[in-house]
This record gives C-alpha cells, structure tokens and sequence, in this order.
C-alpha cells in the first residue's frame, strides 16, 4: 500500500488522475453491483423468488429427515403437504439402491415449467444402513435469471462506467491534463530557450485557465522583468562604456590639466616676477605713487611714499587717504573730481612737513585708472596720485630767476656804483680837505690866518659851536658808508683775478667765528646766553678751493643775519641757534647755516639776495649783504645759494662750492 502510495506520488498528474478515475469508476461499479446484488436478493426473497436446485438439495439432503421420512407415510404425509411452499420443488424422489422408489413427492401448485433441474444426491442412512439416492426436480430458478440480469446489469454498469471513464479521462485530459500539459510544455521552452515571448493558452475559464492566466501575467512580469533587466544591463554596459570613455577623457583632462597647471604655474610665476617687476619700477619711480580705490581707500603705496610720509606700504593699505595724508583733505574735491569725471586733475605746489621737518613742495597730479573705468567694474574704479617734489626744481628757477636779476641788477648797481663812486670820493675828498684846512695844527693854515689877521682858534671855536665841525664829520661818516656802499656795489662788476686757494673750510669757519664773537650784537647775544652757535664739521671734507676773505665775508653776513632774524622772534620758547655745518656731496662742499629766527615769508624770500632789499630800518641795514654774498658764490666761485626758509620756523643757507682744483675766479 505504502509502494503504492509512493508510486501515486511520484506518478504523473495524468496517471494519477487515471489511477483516481479508474479506482473511482471500480468502487463505483463495485458499489453498484454489490447495491445491485443486495437489491435482487431483497427484492427476490421480497416477492417469494424460488430457490435454486442446490439450496433444496442440502435441506433434503439430511439422513435424519430421509430416515425420519421413510418411517411410515403418515409421518412423512404432514411434512410432504408442507413442501407446497417451495414453489420452485417440483418434484421429490427418494431411490432405493434398486432404484425403487421409496418416496415420491409431486408439487401439484407448482406450475410446470418448461424446463427442469434435476439433482441426484446419494444419501448414506446410518440407522437403516442403507444408501438411498435423492432425485429431486426443480423448477429453473428464477434466481438464475436473475443472476443473468445481474450479470448483465453489472457488464452495462462496467461498460457504462468504463464509457464513461474513458469519456472522463477524454475530458479530464481536454480539460485538466491538456492545459497542464501546455503549461508545462511552455514552462520547459521558457526554462530552456529562455523565450519569455511564448504566452500559454487559456483554455478554460477553470484554476487552470487562472493559473494559465497568472502564469502569462507572470511571463508579463518576468518578461518586462527580464525587458528591464536588459536595458539595465544595456545601461550598465553602456555606463561603463561611458565610464571607460569618461576614464579616457579623465585620463586626457588630467593630462591637460597637469600641462595648464604646469603653464599656469608659469603664468603665476612670470605673473609674479612681473608684479615684482612693476612694484620694482613703481619703486624706483622719483615720485610717490599712490593707488586709491573708487571708495579712496588706498591700494598700492610706493617706496618714495614711504619715505616721504615716513609710513609703511603695510600701514597705509586699506586706510582712507585723507587719514594718512592730511594735507590732501583741501583737495579731496580735486580727487574725487577725477574718479567722477575720468579725468586727470592736477594740483599745483602743495606743501607737505617731510618726517625730516623740512616742508618741501608738491605737484600732485591725480590720474584717473582709465582702464578698470572703461570695463564698467566699478570695484576696480580707482585712481593714482603721483606726488613730485618739485621743491628743488623750484629751487633751481628761483635761482635762474635770481641769477637773471643778478645779473641785470648787480650790472646797474655796479654802473650806478661807478657813477657815483667819483662825486662821492669829491664829496669825501672836499670834505676831508675843508677839515684839513681847518686844522689850527697845520702851518700852512696858521700863516695864512696870520696874514689875514683871522684867529684860527677862535675860528674852530665858532665852527664848533655852530657844529660845523659835526656836519663835517657827518658828511665825512655818510661819505665813507656811501664808499663801502659803492665798494660793495663795484663788487658785482669786478672780475676778481685772484686764483682760489684750497683752504681747510673748517679752519676758515673757526676764523670766522671768532670775528663774529667781536660783532657787538653777536657777541651780547651769546654772553647773555640768547644764541648759541654750533658746529658740525664733515671729517671727509679736504680743502675746498675758494677765496678764503670773500667766503669769510659770506660766513660773517649769514650769522649777522640769522643772529638778527633769532633776534626778530617775539615771544621765543627755545634759545637761538645757529648751526654751520660742512658736507661733502659728491663734487661738491656744502657750507649750511641754518637758524632758528623769523624765518621769511615766500616774498621776502624771493628778494633777497636783490641788492638794496632789506627788511630791516632804515640805517640799520643796506640790503646788500646777501646779494654780495650771492654775487661771491656764483660769480667768483662758481659755486650756488640756496635759500630754504619757513616762517616762525627758521631759515637754512646752502652754500655749494665745487671741489674741482684752481678754478679762476
Ligand atoms: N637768517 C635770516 N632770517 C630771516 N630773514 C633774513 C635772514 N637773512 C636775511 N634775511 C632777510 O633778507 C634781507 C636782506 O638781507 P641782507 O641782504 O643781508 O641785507 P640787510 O641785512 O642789510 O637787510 C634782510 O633784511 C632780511 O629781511
Ligand atoms: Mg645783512
């Protein structure tokens, strides 16, 4: 049962079925046979069916009821009568060995059929030890016929079911094994062709047909599945053929990358000597350049800046120009008209304090950065100031402009000094001569007085009490300040012939310096400790070529004046001072002489070394001191006076003597 049961298992589902129909139709047949059978029977024995020949038989077939029947007729007489019941008993025979009838029994209600049955049966009668033969006669049962019809019955069901379960294994395999089958038939070119395309055909609208249904929408899925899974993989091969090709690119842009890199760097380094390179020229410029952003914030600061405002590029950067550079708040107009209009502006002789203290003079011109303006990028909207010290060029036209009116006025001078020169030395010899002739010591006025009775004393009496004698001596003193006027007049047009001496400068200034003590007002003002001098001597400077009474002259007339100009000052808080200093620059020896007096203003200073200009009273200066001093320096010794001077604040003398040997005067 069990192999059975493994072979049902592992059969196929169109065997099982068959095992299933064809078990199915035998319990059925067996079912309806054996209902069939019991039926009959019950039916049969319902409606008195006789009994066959055989079931008689073993009833009669007893030795006892023989021998009970063959006692005597009257005992077998009731028993006999009962046999009528047994329809289908015709007839009973009881033989003797002889074949002589011992009892005969005749069934007169049993209709006579057309055919008999006929049994013989040898029965042994131990009581009467004798064999006796049953010969019994029955009528053909009906229960044969029966059997017949059941048999019949049976091989009709048996047909019937075997039709019916070949109709039911034809249906079962249209219906059921059929749909399997295909399924399974496209199940396997599915699985091993891989064609997703084949689709299974619904045959019915059964589990199958469902199945079927699932199993194309399940291919529908798998397919589209298997669709997507190709485009991925589609996209996945041509992502990494991308990926390859991008790798490629990868590779070539890194390539490049690495070259421009490399140039870059080369770029940034050429970029950077360059910028070195500019701030080395914006450096080295004379002027201070200064770059302004739009919003005059200063970018860019220059070397010369820093030196002329004593501030570093570090310090400056960033800050507002007029924070750093005061003086320029006057003229922020001026500057922020140029970024306003993209156009240069200029600003002429501005003065500004140097860290030194000395004030030198500007041309500041503002430019605008034309470029960056054009762009239209306001960020880099700026401009640059560039700052001139033009302070030494104007030095130098002052000085043109000097020496031209040197010339023509030191030539009038010296023509007026001519002309003068011989009614004054008349005038002085006159004068001289009428005292002379006046004198009681000469002899020849005494002989004359005699002769002419006249007493000469009482003549000098009545001269000096008239004060005659006082405005001869006026006319004498007024004469000789007229002839040293005139000597210093006819200086600028005498040609001195005297060959310059190299002279020790520091020694010369020494000299100098002790005449100077002599000078009354120098020397109150230093014994009062007012005005102190002092010396600075350069050791590198040699002998300086020069005419060593005419720079002594110099010397005395530039104390005298600055000891005067220190004494101008109204309300002084330090003493005076006078400092003279030698330099040796380059071919050049400088004598400097600088105070602290009054200081000029820029009028006074432009006139100066004028002969007659003088600020002093009337009497107590000729203005002539300097244009002498001028004339000496640049006439006799080809040298230069330069004047620096601020009021309230001092003045400087630069005087500068070229050190080329012998030149003549
Ligand atoms: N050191 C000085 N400080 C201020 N002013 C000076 C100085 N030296 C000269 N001056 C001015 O120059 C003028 C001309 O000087 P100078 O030619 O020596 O003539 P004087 O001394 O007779 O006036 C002076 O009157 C004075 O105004
Ligand atoms: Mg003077």
């Amino acid at each position: 049962m069990a192999s059975f049961r493994r072979y049902l298992a592992n059969d196929s589902i169109s065997g099982k079925l068959l095992t299933l129909l064809i078990s199915v139709t035998v319990s059925l047949v067996l079912i309806a046979c054996g209902a069939l059978t019991i039926t009959t029977y019950l039916i049969s024995k319902e409606y008195n069916i006789t009994q066959p020949l055989h079931q008689i038989e073993a009833l009669f077939g007893n030795p006892v009821l023989i021998t009970y029947l063959l006692e005597s007729p009257e005992t077998s007489k009731p028993f006999l009568a009962n046999l009528s019941s047994l329809t289908s008993l015709q007839s009973l025979n009881i033989l003797d060995a002889n074949k002589t009838s011992l009892l005969s029994y005749q069934n007169t209600e049993s209709q006579p059929e057309l055919s008999t049955e006929q049994s013989q049966l040898a029965v042994y009668l131990p009581q009467k030890k004798q064999t006796v033969t049953l010969v019994l006669a029955a009528k053909p049962s009906l229960s044969n016929v029966l059997v017949l019809a059941i048999h019949i019955a049976i091989l009709a069901i048996i047909a019937t079911a075997g039709l019916i379960c070949i109709l039911a294994i034809r249906r079962v395999k249209h219906i059921i094994i059929h749909p399997i089958l295909h399924l399974i038939e496209q199940a396997h070119t599915i699985s091993d062709y891989d064609n997703y395309n084949v689709r299974a055909t619904k045959f019915n609208n059964d589990e199958i047909g469902i199945l079927a249904t699932s199993f194309n929408k399940m291919l529908n899925k798998v397919q589209a599945r298997d669709q997507q899974l190709i485009n991925a993989k589609d996209q996945a091969e041509k992502a990494s053929q991308q990926a390859q090709t991008l790798a490629l690119e990868t590779q070539r842009t890194n390539k490049k990358l690495a070259l421009e890199v490399q140039v870059r760097t080369h770029i940034e380094q050429k970029l950077t000597d360059l910028k070195k390179y500019l701030s080395d020229i914006i450096d080295s410029m004379p002027s201070a350049l200064i770059a302004i952003e739009q919003s005059q914030h200063i970018q860019q600061w220059n070397k010369q800046a820093s030196t002329l405002f004593g501030i570093t590029e570090s310090d400056a950067c960033g800050k507002s120009v007029y924070g750093v550079i005061t003086c320029l708040k006057k003229h922020q107009d001026t500057i922020s008209k140029a970024l306003a209009l993209n156009q240069a502006q200029t600003i002429e002789k501005v003065a500004i304090k140097h860290p030194s203290q000395e004030v030198h003079y500007f041309d500041i011109v503002v430019y605008p950065l034309t470029y960056s303006a054009s762009a239209n990028n306001s960020s880099k909207k700026g401009a640059v100031i560039r700052l001139d010290d033009i302070t030494q060029r104007l030095f130098i036209e002052e000085a043109i402009v000097q020496n031209e009116k040197m010339i023509s006025v030191g030539g009038l001078a010296a023509g007026m000094a001519h002309e003068i020169n011989n009614p004054l030395g008349g005038i002085v010899h006159n004068a001289q001569n009428i005292q002379r002739r006046l004198s009681p010591s000469l002899i020849k006025n005494q002989e004359l007085a005699a002769r002419l009775h006249i007493d000469i004393q009482s003549l000098n009496q009545y001269l000096e009490e008239r004060g005659i004698s006082r405005f001869l001596n006026n006319i004498q003193d007024a004469g000789q300040r007229a002839s040293k006027i005139v000597n210093n007049m006819l200086q600028f047009s005498r040609r001195s012939n005297r060959v310059l001496q190299p002279t020790q400068l520091n020694t010369l200034i020494t000299r100098t310096l002790e005449i100077a003590h002599s000078d009354l007002a120098i020397k109150q003002s230093i014994e009062l400790n007012t005005i102190k001098i002092r010396t600075y001597f350069d050791p590198l400077l040699d002998k300086v070529p020069c005419i060593s009474n005419e720079i002594e002259q110099v010397l005395l007339n530039l104390i005298k004046n600055a000891a005067y100009a220190i004494h101008q000052r109204s309300s002084p808080l330090t003493e005076g001072l006078i400092n003279i200093k030698t330099e040796r620059k380059e071919q050049q020896a400088l004598i400097i002489v600088e105070d602290n007096g009054v200081g000029m203003t820029a009028d006074v200073r432009t006139r100066i070394f004028e002969p007659f200009f003088t600020t002093k009273e009337v009497g107590s200066g000729t203005g002539l001191g300097l244009s002498v001093s001028y004339f000496i320096i640049t006439n006799n010794h080809k040298g230069q006076m330069q004047v620096r001077s601020t009021p309230t604040e001092g003045t400087r003398f630069t005087i500068s003597l070229p050190l080329a040997a012998s030149i003549a005067a």
